[in-house]
Formats: C-alpha cells, structure tokens, sequence
C-alpha cells in the first residue's frame, strides 16, 4: 500500500523516485528520465527559477513561453484567491455567464485591433491551445456547413508547424514524430512547406523570393485539392516549437492574398506570439494580415493559471450566430471565473507596464542588437530575433553553414551546458532558442546574453574534444 503523507517535506532524490514512479511526463523518454532523476524547480523571481538543490536559473523561455510578465507577481495570486472566495467555478452552459469571463472578452475584443473589415468582437474560452484548436477544427466545418458548402472540410498547416498535443492538435501540427505515433493526421488535414529560408532557400535566391515562393505552396496545394474542398490555412505567425522559425518578409502579404483569392479562412495562431511577445497584443498585427481565427493561450494569464481560447472574427461570428442556432461544441471550464480573473489582473499588469510597447521599442531593440552580436561565434550559423523571440543555429562549419548530423544531437550538448552554466534555453535539433519574459531589463539582457555565449564556448570546446568540428 502506498503509505505516502503529502505534508511531509520531501529530499531532492526522494521526490526523484516518487516522479518516475508516479508521474507521466508530457513528451519525455521515461526510461531516461528514471536514470537520470527530473530536475525539480521549487521556487521562482522575476526571470529566474530555482531548483530543489538551490541552483539559480536564468528563464530564458519564461516556463514554455508564458511568463510574460515574469515570475512572483503578487497581483495574480490576489486576483485568484479574490474570486476563489467570490465564486471559484460556475458553468457558461445553461443561460448562464459570470463576471469576469464577460469582462476578460470584452477587454479582448478591445485589445483585438480591427483589421480592414475585420474585427474581433467575440471570444471562445478553453483551457488551453490545444483545446482552442480542437475548436479551430469544430468552428471552421460548421461554418461550411452553414453556408451550405459542407464538402469545403480540408485544413491546410505546413510541416514542423505546432498546434497542440489533442487529436486535432497533432493533426494540424506537421510534427512527423508526433505524426509517427497513434495514426496521425486525422483525415482531411494536410500540409505544406514551412517558410525556413536557413534550411530551404536555394543558392542565389534572396529571403524574399524564397518568402514569395514559401507562400507559393500553398496556392499549389490549393489548386491540387480544388479550392472548393478548402476549409482553413492555419500558421503560427512565427513557428515557435518548430525553433522560431521566422518568415521572410514577403512571406505573410503573398498568403493574405492567396486566402483572399480563394475565400479561405485564415487561422493565425498566436499561442506563443500573442500578448506582447512579439511587441503587439496580437502578432497578425505585426506582420499585417487578417485572420479570421486567432488561437490564444499561454502568456494570456502568464501561464499562472491555464486559459486558452480563440478571437472570433465577424465573418465566422456572424454566420455562427445568426445562422447556427445552438452550437454543440464547449468545455466545462469556458470561461472559468478564476482563470479570466487572473488574465484581467494580467493583462492589467502588461498594460500598467507598456510591455508591449517595451519590446517593439528602445527595450525590444537593445536585446535585437545583443542578439544579433552571437552571429560572430564560431558555431553560430544565424542567429535572429524578432520582438522577444530567438533561435540561432549550430553548424559544423560556419563558412560553407555545413549542419551537423542529427545523430550529433549538438543542440542537446548545448542546452546541458546551459542547464548546468544556469540559464534554460531550449534546444529543437540543431537550433537554440528563447522566449524571455518580457520584463528584460538592460542588465538582465546584458548577462542573458553572456550566459548563452558561454554555453557556446563550452560547447565548441566538447564538440572539438569529440572530433565532431
Ligand atoms: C502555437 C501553439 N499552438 C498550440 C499550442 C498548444 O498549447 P497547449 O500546450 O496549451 O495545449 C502550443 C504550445 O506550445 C503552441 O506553441
């Protein structure tokens, strides 16, 4: 029998063995993770977190691109034990609504800039981007349906591309990995080419024409299907998990013309970009298109307290209700009171604090400046940031960009320098990348950025030792 007190405080190898004995972890080989023990983060301050062993850790991916406003922020904890003892959970289902859902889409929908025609006026809440997306799928076929082309049912996403962990997640993401396991993609989802100029732009072809010919495959795919079986395109503004891998600039302009041409709905989801990360409240506004869907999560509370959802525009809103009559889709927690509380005080914060101004202004531009300076490093190939997400890659030779074999694994030797030099930056085979709260200041900048020049350095060092450079 399982004599377990969970009062009684607990050593760093002892809750070690209880983790691999109890807990499943999301996306973790736990034949690894039971040799070599998780790291346990205990305690966390503005960017940093701090382990079982007392270890400080720069957050260079503020938790999994969340934290925007950083870590200890009293204000969120007081907005849920407010509504905690207020109301701590009521449903949305019964001709019923509560307080702060109503007024968190409302303050969205202020927030939501109107784009052409276009406006957000409405908002559905899940839990999460996966959940928001599973919506995605529901709202776009009846949409369709409601207007009568119900054959209209193919989602078109493009490789590497991630949308979430659910069956319709998974599906819409282009992860082959996650494609491998459990008979994915689900039918009528499809991709294309993702726009990485690094990987895929032919020799003499500039970031432009590759842009233009990157969004070129996705009139191809079009024309192959027959545009009248095509629901939706869905794109992260800047794939994030796929290792920030951002578009030429020509890149979005040529897809808004294309979704236009067609009469495609257009799916921006903008669970990492969205809420300042890429100095905007919304990311379709940076590069300038118009979505008619718009996936959030994540930094919407910080990630203190899960909330996820989706920005409908008017085009799908309307037909939606005036057209729909009941729409049988939704979960017990939309619109939960707690969670939109703690995204109210949060978006407070971001908006006390001009965050996103911040990061397209003078603060945004320091880090792009100090960012752009790791381009001099031996095993840098390119290293690029756009608002306060970056990724660089490693190569085997900086001259010819030659990439290392996967079977290096070089982007893990890095992020265990980093790990064990105290900064947590993420590794996606060979590219390294970080999405840092958006509270930088200079000095926090200044020794992010020394922090990651010498997990290089010690990185080059092993790679030299194993005769890999
Ligand atoms: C762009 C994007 N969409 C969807 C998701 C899935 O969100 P969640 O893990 O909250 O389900 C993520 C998660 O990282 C994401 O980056």
């Amino acid at each position: 029998m399982n004599t377990f007190n969970p009062s009684e405080p607990l050593g760093t190898k002892e809750i070690q063995t209880l983790d691999s004995a109890h807990f499943i972890h999301p996306f973790t080989d736990h034949g690894d993770l039971a040799t070599r023990g998780a790291r346990v983060i205990t305690r966390s301050e503005g960017v940093y977190v701090w382990d079982s062993e007392g270890e400080k850790l720069f957050d260079a991916m503020s938790g999994l691109w969340c934290v925007n406003v950083g870590y200890g922020r009293q204000a969120l904890a007081q907005a849920a034990y407010d509504q905690m003892m207020t109301l701590p959970f009521y449903n949305s289902f019964f001709q019923t609504t509560n307080v702060p859902a109503v007024k968190l889409a409302t303050k969205l929908a202020a927030l939501a800039p109107k784009v052409g025609d276009r406006s957000f006026e409405h908002v559905f809440f899940s839990s999460s981007g996966s959940e928001s997306n599973d919506s995605n799928v529901r709202m776009v076929r009846r949409y369709w349906d409601l207007l009568g082309q119900p054959q209209r049912k193919v989602i078109i996403s493009r490789h590497n591309a991630y949308h979430g962990s659910t069956m319709a997640g998974a599906s819409l993401g282009g992860m082959s990995g996650m494609h491998a396991q459990g008979d994915l993609p689900i039918p009528n989802i499809t991709h294309i080419g993702q726009p990485y100029y690094f990987e895929d732009g032919k020799p003499g072809e500039t970031a432009d024409e590759f842009g233009l010919r990157a969004a070129g495959w996705l009139e191809e795919k079009i024309l192959e299907l027959g545009a009248d079986k095509v629901a939706a395109f869905i794109a992260e503004p800047i794939q994030g998990a796929g290792g920030v891998i951002i578009p030429p600039a020509t890149y979005w302009p040529e897809i808004q013309r294309i979704v236009d041409k067609y009469g495609i709905l257009l799916i921006s989801d903008e669970v990492i970009c969205a809420f300042g990360r890429l100095g905007h409240w919304f990311a379709y506004e940076k590069f300038g298109y118009k979505p008619d869907l718009v996936t959030f999560a994540k930094a919407v509370t910080s990630g203190y307290i899960p909330l996820g959802g989706v920005m409908v525009g008017d085009r799908v809103a309307k037909v939606l209700i005036e057209q729909g009559g009941e729409f049988n889709h939704g979960y017990t927690y939309s619109g939960h009171p707690v969670a939109c509380a703690v995204a109210l005080a949060n978006l407070d914060i971001m908006e006390q604090e001009q965050l996103p101004q911040r990061v397209r202004g003078e603060m945004g531009d320091y880090f792009a400046k100090r960012y752009a300076e790791l381009n001099d490093h031996p095993l840098v190939g390119v290293a690029e940031s756009c608002g306060f997400v970056a990724g660089l890659v490693l190569v085997k030779n900086k001259q010819t960009l030659e990439r290392f074999n996967p079977d290096d694994a070089v982007g893990m030797v890095c992020r265990r320098h980093c790990f064990t030099n105290g900064l947590i930056m993420r590794a996606v085979g060979d590219r390294m990348i970080i999405a840092p709260p958006l509270t930088l200041t200079h000095a926090e900048i200044d020794e992010l950025l020394r922090l990651i020049r010498h997990a290089l350095d010690l990185t080059q060092r092993e790679l030299h030792q194993k005769g890999l450079i």
